[in-house]
């Protein structure tokens, strides 16, 4: 596939992103990188996570990939370092919603919901912080399965829920940054702690890039790095993607 756009996550929250990049365009092709193999990233080293990062990106550089949007936030903290590294234009995802979240609050009090390596490297809280906005954070790795396995909706996911975010009512934000691209699908589960705040999903802010195919409708391709079969599962509630086996 030539002129595409690559997207990268540690499995299905990116989709999240994709959903939202092919709804503006349209006639793009894409190919999605879900590295299951090493699924979750929020409990993994930060070497770990940044040369997982280097792996996906430096294959989709090679394929011919005009640009690489990080769907992933726990990987989104290295987009720096990315970008020093890779000729290919690189975006990720915590500069847009930083930018969503500053516009949105008023008492500059927000919750930042994220993995527990997002939460660990601070960069919302720094970025936010710029702009006088406090967060009160809470790690939420323990979500990141439940959302691989297709179990959003089993008791024990209530219950992880529960017991991470019981104080969040009392926290005392207008706004909750859904600060993982996995935790849209939960986005009932977490609105049920969230009182009148608002929730905020991840932004990303790719240029738009009509005019390929003619207008015609783009192409997506689906690799997983892990097993087909558990990710096509877990990537039901996006409709018809189907992953291929991605050695990497
Ligand atoms: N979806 C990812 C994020 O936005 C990572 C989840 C994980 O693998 O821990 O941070």
């Amino acid at each position: 596939m030539h002129n595409f756009v690559g997207v990268i996550d540690s499995g299905v929250g990116g989709l999240t992103i994709l959903q939202k990049l092919v709804a503006v365009n349209n006639d793009q092709n894409f190919i999605y990188i879900a590295d299951h193999a090493f699924c979750p990233y929020g409990t993994k080293t930060n070497d770990t996570i940044l040369s997982r990062a280097e792996k996906l990106v430096g294959f989709l550089q090679e394929k011919g990939a005009y640009s690489v949007v990080i769907a992933c936030n726990t990987a989104s903290v290295f987009s720096d370092e990315l970008r020093a590294k890779f000729a290919v234009p690189i975006y990720d995802v915590i500069e847009p919603t930083c930018k969503a979240v500053q516009k949105i609050t008023k008492t500059k009090r927000v919750a930042l919901l994220a993995t527990n390596s997002t939460i660990a490297n601070g960069a919302y809280q720094k970025t936010l912080l710029q702009s006088g906005i406090q967060t009160v954070d809470y790690a939420c790795s323990k979500f990141v399965p439940f959302v691989e396995n297709a179990a959003t909706a089993s008791i024990s996911c209530l219950k992880t829920i529960e017991q991470t975010l019981k104080t969040l009512p009392q926290s005392n934000v207008d706004a909750v940054i859904l600060g993982c691209t996995h935790f849209p699908l939960l986005k009932r589960q977490i609105s049920y702690y969230c009182k009148n705040a608002e929730l905020i999903e991840c932004q990303c802010e790719l240029p738009m890039l009509s005019g390929e195919n003619g207008g015609m409708q783009g192409q997506i391709t689906y690799y997983t790095t892990g097993n087909v079969d558990y990710a096509n599962v877990a990537a039901k509630p996006f409709g018809s993607v189907y992953f291929k086996k991605l050695l990497l």
